[in-house]
């Protein structure tokens, strides 16, 4: 099935140290493990959502890709996503997926679960249980327990229809920066499936994140 990518590039980085979307990893750019996840998979369109002037670091990155093109952001992640939105041009009913680059392990058994789950939900996103268990903690010192059951941490793509997405977006009322879609899509009404994550999508965040994803890519390739 033919599907909407968005990918949300506008990010700054600064926890690892700056321009995580544009590293090396096992050979390519960060950005393109993640573009050509989604174009392999069937993407017939890619929104890369970048910050400005970021476009020609882009085209480097996708040297040789096609059916993608920029977008600019915002200052935060919900504004670049609702960038990538406002620059769809796929029917009602497409499947839209939303991604951060900086999961550049992006399984296509992920993607098909993603779309598979939209048969009977309005929206859908790859989540791991919670494996440790959690403490509250206030001023450096534990505060109690968290109960762990029925925690999930949640990845991306998160997947819906492009009539679904956009109308809870027109409705939403809350903060002007929801913690993601999922959270307006639930707001409004619709069911969200949780559907198996993968441990190898974890996200780039801190400087030595990278040498994990190094080591996960190894693995793949043995
Ligand atoms: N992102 C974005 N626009 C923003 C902020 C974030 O498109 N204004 C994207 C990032 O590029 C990233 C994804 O959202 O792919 C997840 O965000 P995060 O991991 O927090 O990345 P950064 O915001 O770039 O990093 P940091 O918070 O450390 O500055
Ligand atoms: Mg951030």
């Amino acid at each position: 099935m033919t599907f909407s990518g968005i990918i949300v590039a506008a990010g700054s980085g600064s926890r690892a140290g700056g321009d995580k979307q544009w590293r090396t990893l096992g050979g390519k750019p960060v950005l393109r493990w993640s573009a050509e996840a989604l174009l392999n998979a069937g993407a017939d369109e890619l929104i890369i959502v970048v910050a400005p002037g970021a476009e020609p670091r882009v085209a480097e990155a996708l040297a040789g890709l096609s059916h993608w093109r920029t977008v600019v952001g915002g200052d935060v992640r919900a504004q670049s996503v609702r960038a990538g939105l406002a620059a769809l041009t796929g029917h009602a009913d497409q499947p839209v997926l939303i991604h951060d680059a900086a999961r550049p392990l992006l399984d296509r058994a992920v993607i098909d679960r993603l779309i598979a789950a939209l048969s009977d939900a309005d929206g859908a996103l790859p989540a791991l249980p919670v494996a440790d268990s959690l403490r509250r903690g206030v001023d450096g010192r534990m505060a109690g327990v968290v109960e762990r059951e029925g925690l999930w941490r949640a990845q991306t793509p998160q997947a819906f229809r492009r009539k679904t997405i956009e109308a809870a977006y027109a409705a939403w009322t809350g903060p002007d920066a929801p913690t993601d879609e999922a959270v307006v899509v639930e707001h409004h009404g619709g069911r969200v499936a949780l559907v198996a994550g993968d441990p190898r999508l974890m996200k780039l965040t801190y400087p030595e994140d990278f040498a994990m994803a190094e080591a996960l890519l190894s693995q793949a390739t043995r």
